[in-house]
């Protein structure tokens, strides 16, 4: 290890893109005959693969995304980091890979935040993104689940930018997924198939995309990579009900929890475009915003919707903003820890 070159010196921590540079070591562990093994932190490096590997075929890679924070007493914060093993073992299981033991997923990511530490810097605005994931390694052509797996988990550095209201558009055409696909899975099949219809937004002038689901095309299941969240006259957070459609993101549940802490009344269940068109038509307040970990809440500016944009509730006193300081207060160890969220690390 201690041949491992640091690029933390040269690393302009005001001034740079996320997710192109890795922090100097790596988690590795191997899956072969029904077991893990071969677990170790080594210096960053490339992976040699035969090309009849599996994931290069048949998709099954699946992956997490989580966060570490310097918090204000110094120590290292992994921001729900059990809730996030558990949904990479729920995303293994329907992808038909294996599980990954706690231990190999919790301690070693620890174990590495350890050593890559001062990766972790004190700022605000600051965070070191945690990317776990596990791809399918056996050399074999012909579809079927692999016998080997190689899990690795890189670090990279993440800076909160003012993000500024998306203008969405409620993606008519195609879907994410379908009832008894696997929406719910982080693998990356999901996320391969949503970029065609998010270039095209793009081209369109939109941010972003809002899926409907694939049955009737009716209902909201998600916007882009981040689950919708709708705050109707300052009061109810409504918000999709999960299926194996949607993504149960952790943010969602998150802000669910404080939203019935700070007085909202929090609805799970279908939502209707039309409904919040109708709202916002009838001069409702509506507040909308994607939840995920990368950004906590990115507000939504307009909806569009067959060729219309609806405007959204952006003033400062909405009710969203007051969640994303209260999720993001406890994460810094600014606000009490009550629902022991917070992974602490001394390091
Ligand atoms: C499709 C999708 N939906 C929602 C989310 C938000 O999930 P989380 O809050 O756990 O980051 C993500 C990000 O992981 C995602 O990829």
């Amino acid at each position: 290890m201690n041949q491992t070159e640091t690029r933390r010196p040269d690393f302009d921590f005001e001034n740079f893109t996320f997710g192109v540079q890795s922090t100097d070591r790596m988690l590795m562990a191997a899956y072969k005959q029904g077991e893990w093994s071969d677990y170790r932190i080594a210096p960053v490096q490339s992976v040699s693969l035969s090309p009849l590997a599996m994931c290069f075929h048949y998709g099954q890679t699946v992956f997490e995304g989580l966060k570490a924070f310097r918090m204000t007493d110094g120590k290292i914060n992994v921001f729900r980091m059990e809730s996030h093993w558990k949904r990479m073992n729920r995303s293994l299981e329907r992808m038909a890979m294996p599980p990954l033991p706690r231990n190999l997923f919790m301690d070693g990511i620890l174990e590495l935040l350890k050593m890559e530490s001062d990766w972790v810097i004190d700022d605000p605005d600051y965070s070191l993104y945690i990317r776990p994931f596990v791809i399918a390694t056996e050399s074999k052509l012909g579809v079927d689940a692999s016998q080997e797996y190689l899990f690795m988990v890189v670090l990279s550095p993440m800076r909160a930018y003012y993000n500024k209201p998306l203008k969405v558009k409620v993606e008519t055409e195609y879907i994410r997924s379908a009832r008894g696909g696997a929406g719910a899975a982080k693998n990356g099949g999901n996320y391969g198939a949503s970029l065609l219809p998010q270039i095209n937004a793009k081209k369109e002038g939109f941010d972003q995309i809002i899926w409907l689901d694939a049955q009737e095309k009716k209902y909201i299941e998600e916007s882009g990579t981040m689950n919708i969240l709708f705050l109707l006259s300052g009061e109810t957070l409504l918000t999709p009900s999960l299926s194996d459609s949607i993504l149960d993101g952790i943010t969602r549940d998150s802000l669910l929890k404080l939203a019935r802490e700070e007085g909202f009344t929090v609805e799970e269940r279908p939502v209707a475009i039309e409904e919040i068109i109708q709202r916002i038509e009838n001069g409702e307040r509506v507040e909308a915003f994607g939840a995920g970990t990368a950004a906590v809440i990115s507000p939504i500016e307009t909806i569009s919707f067959k060729g219309k944009a609806f405007a959204t509730y952006l003033e400062a006193d909405a009710g969203m903003y007051r969640l994303k300081n209260k999720l993001s207060s406890i994460r810094k160890g600014l606000n009490p820890d009550t629902y022991g969220w917070n992974q602490l690390l001394d390091a």
